[in-house]
């Protein structure tokens, strides 16, 4: 056995789970086979009167299933064999003759909460690491050892409803309060405690304490009629919110509510449902993604061999304005200090009262304490001079995206730091050559493209120049990585990578609006396409402004292909900003909320107020195609260092919909020959805008794909 070991305390067995050669516990079919094993032999020896399950892992329960045999299962029935199978493994924890106890320290994840459901008693350690979640979902799977059957019976149907449906990590201290366990204890005495209860459960001496519901819930939940009032609110805010995109959301309220009509025939469900849904395309992709994510995790940045990353113990930020709070606002959330500089008073205060803003929110959310928010807020230091700066090591530069003012700040702050500190500029749209232009140390010269609002924005694009020094990419990468960013590393390029595939589709979003569609079509077809945004809500997002210079920039740099839309130039020239103005495509009320689209902002745009929809398959065939074919420009001309990156970075920066797997995962499930067809059908009727990339034409000749070239 490679998985377990059975260690004896008096008359209770507890059986570590410490899975040999790997970080953390996963389940697979031959864990199950093992642990299976390990119930005959306790089967067989009658001294054993109660059995603990813990983890051999020092900071970590089971972090799930191996998600590499998820990949194996070749059709529906043998992954329904494979949850069917594992289901028998668990029925017999429930029904075991002796109780079993789970003692949960760390993380404790699908398979792993769903051995713990099938437990009599769980325990869980009252440590921050110890969360609880069955995420299946986010796989576009479904729970399938159980999990729609004993969760809503331990929690009750709206939170098991709620965990199931977003994956979402549940803390010891709710665990507790919601009856996910029943006790709750330090990490310290877990495995005593859980022997303990073991012991007295054997010998009929502890009644599991019973779990109180609020009445409300009761109500709701206890009768066959309230229940099918929640069944029918899940289903429809979750056909609201996913479209019909992921098919697991339905799969897994159907096999929830089947347990409730029949609760063998619930595990039934279950299982029949898992295995369909290992089948879908949908989970294929969200697999490809969490490995990609993954992998992406341990790039260092640059091909040979990495430099060690300089550690980055304080930064300066340059500009105390939007971004230039943001950054300053995760970076001392990540517990590195802040020397944040603008040009007067005022703007200094005004950046930093827009950092604690960001802070106070996590505070209010009760996400972290007074204390942690008092030392955040005192890791800033605002300041107008470049006192301080000797020993940053990482400049970020945040002020007016205008080259000019770039480098005259470049220029100053240079002759104050270290000959090796890095300068890195979170320029939206010039290249980082032009910025590296006024540095003595352009080899020190990076891009840190964050997005916006910077808190909430998971993505950061590193822009290297063939000057850039690799040292300099994986401090700045290591970095970004610990402000809990994904990082990718782009060349430095018009745009870089996600601007640049968003550029095409947007501007040809526009050019519909010069043809006369209307706006909330255009928008509601792509939200249908998976995306969470429509184009011209994200345009009076970004603010119209900002929008109608990156435009301007990419008609510069690629000519007839992307020049903007004539809608775009003459409702910028009206004075409409978008949500910062109140006043865009759509209507805003006094709190900024959107309403309808605004009528009045046709009269700016061809065609005036008569609009003539299109089809839905159209609007969304254009714009889609427009940013793969980009996409594609960019692989080939070297923007992004691997079609990895490109997906990740689509889904993470500009919420490309992540069950289509990213730009390139959707060029390989389209076919490089079909979407060089539909690519030059479209080219026909719309001369220069659609012409296939040179490597998109050479995939179809040679019958590859983007990840097997
Ligand atoms: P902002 O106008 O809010 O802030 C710029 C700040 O720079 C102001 O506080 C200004 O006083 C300060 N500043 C100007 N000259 C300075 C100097 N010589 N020394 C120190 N501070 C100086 O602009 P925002 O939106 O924060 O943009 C900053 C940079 O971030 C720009 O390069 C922009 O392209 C980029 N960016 C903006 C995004 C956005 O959505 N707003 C997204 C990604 C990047």
């Amino acid at each position: 056995m490679t998985a377990f070991r059975i260690e004896r305390d008096g008359d209770v067995a507890v059986v570590v789970f410490d899975l040999y050669g790997e970080s953390v516990n996963k389940i697979s079919k031959s864990v199950i086979a093992d642990f299976d094993r390990v119930f005959d032999s306790l089967e067989r020896d009658a001294s054993v009167k109660g059995v603990v399950v813990i983890s051999g892992k020092p900071d970590g329960f089971i972090a799930g299933a191996d998600i590499d045999e998820f990949l194996t299962f070749t059709t529906a029935e043998r992954a329904s064999g494979a949850s069917a199978d594992g289901q028998a493994r668990f029925a017999r924890v429930e029904t075991f003759r002796a109780p079993v106890v789970a003692a949960i320290h760390g993380a404790c994840m699908g398979g792993g909460l769903e051995l713990a459901l099938s437990c009599r008693h769980r325990i869980a350690s009252d440590h921050p690491k110890t969360l609880l979640a069955l995420p299946e979902t986010q796989l576009g799977l479904i729970p399938g050892l159980g999990g729609t059957q004993r969760l809503p019976r331990q929690v009750g149907l709206q939170m098991a409803l709620d965990m199931i449906l977003t994956g979402k990590s549940i803390r010891a201290k709710k665990a507790l309060h919601s009856g996910l366990v029943e006790e709750m204890v330090h990490p310290a005495i877990l495995r005593q405690t859980a022997v303990q209860r073991a012991r007295e459960l054997g010998e009929g001496r502890v009644t599991v304490p019973p779990r109180t519901r609020g009445i409300v819930a009761k109500l709701l939940e206890g009768n066959p009629l309230g229940r099918a009032i929640v069944f029918r609110q899940a289903r429809t805010m979750t056909a609201a919110k996913t479209r019909g995109n992921y098919p697991a959301l339905p799969a897994a309220i159907t096999a929830i509510a089947a347990g409730y009509a029949s609760p063998e025939a619930g595990f039934a469900v279950e299982a029949k449902l898992f295995g369909e849904m290992a089948m879908t395309p949908v989970s294929r992709q969200l697999i490809s993604l969490f490995f990609a994510t993954t992998a992406l995790k341990k790039d260092s940045g640059v091909a040979a061999v990495a430099p060690d990353p300089t550690q980055v113990p304080r930064v300066a930020v340059l500009g105390t304005g939007f971004m230039g709070a943001g950054i300053t606002a995760i970076t001392v959330q990540a517990g590195v200090p802040v020397r944040f500089k603008d040009v007067t008073h005022p703007q200094v205060g005004k950046g930093i009262a827009a950092v604690r803003d960001v802070l106070k929110e996590r505070l209010k959310r009760r996400q972290v304490t007074r204390q942690q928010y008092d030392d955040q807020m005192s890791l800033m230091s605002g300041t107008i001079e470049y006192s301080g700066f000797a020993n940053v090591p990482l400049v970020v530069e945040a002020v007016f995206e205008d080259l000019t003012v770039k480098h005259k700040v470049l220029r100053e702050v240079e002759p104050m730091l270290h000959a090796d500190a890095i300068f890195a500029t979170n320029t939206s749209t010039i290249p980082i050559a032009d910025v590296a232009r006024a540095s003595a140390r352009p080899s020190r010269v990076i891009g840190m493209h964050f997005f916006s609002p910077v808190h909430k924005m998971p993505l950061l694009e590193v822009i290297v120049t063939p000057q850039t020094a690799a040292d300099a990419v994986t401090a700045v990468v290591a970095f970004g990585r610990k402000l809990g960013k994904t990082v990718i590393v782009v060349n430095d390029s018009p745009g870089f990578y996600v601007n640049r595939i968003l550029a095409p589709y947007m501007n040809e979003a526009g050019r519909m609006l010069d043809e006369g569609v209307p706006v909330e079509a255009i928008d509601q077809a792509m939200l249908a396409w998976g995306f969470p945004v429509g184009p011209i809500t994200l345009l009076d997002e970004v603010g119209l402004d900002i929008a109608g210079k990156s435009g301007a920039i990419f008609g510069a740099a690629f000519g007839e292909r992307l020049r903007p839309s004539e809608s775009m130039g003459r409702v910028i020239a009206s004075g409409r900003l978008g949500r910062k103005n109140k006043k865009g495509f759509y209507r805003y009320d006094e709190r900024g909320k959107r309403k309808g689209v605004d009528q009045t902002v046709y009269q700016f745009v061809p065609g005036g107020a008569v609009r003539k929809p299109i089809p839905v398959a159209e609007i969304q065939e254009r714009l889609s195609l427009a940013m793969l074919n980009e996409a594609m420009r960019c692989l080939d001309e070297r923007v992004i260092r691997q079609p990895r990156d490109g997906d990740i970075g689509a889904i993470f920066g500009i919420g490309f919909p992540p069950f289509r797997g990213g730009p390139f995962r959707c060029v390989d499930s389209i076919g490089a020959a079909e979407l060089v067809k539909r690519l030059e059908a479209l080219n026909a009727r719309y001369p220069g805008r659609y012409e296939p990339s040179a490597l998109l034409v050479q995939m179809a000749k040679n019958g590859q794909t983007v990840y097997a070239r």
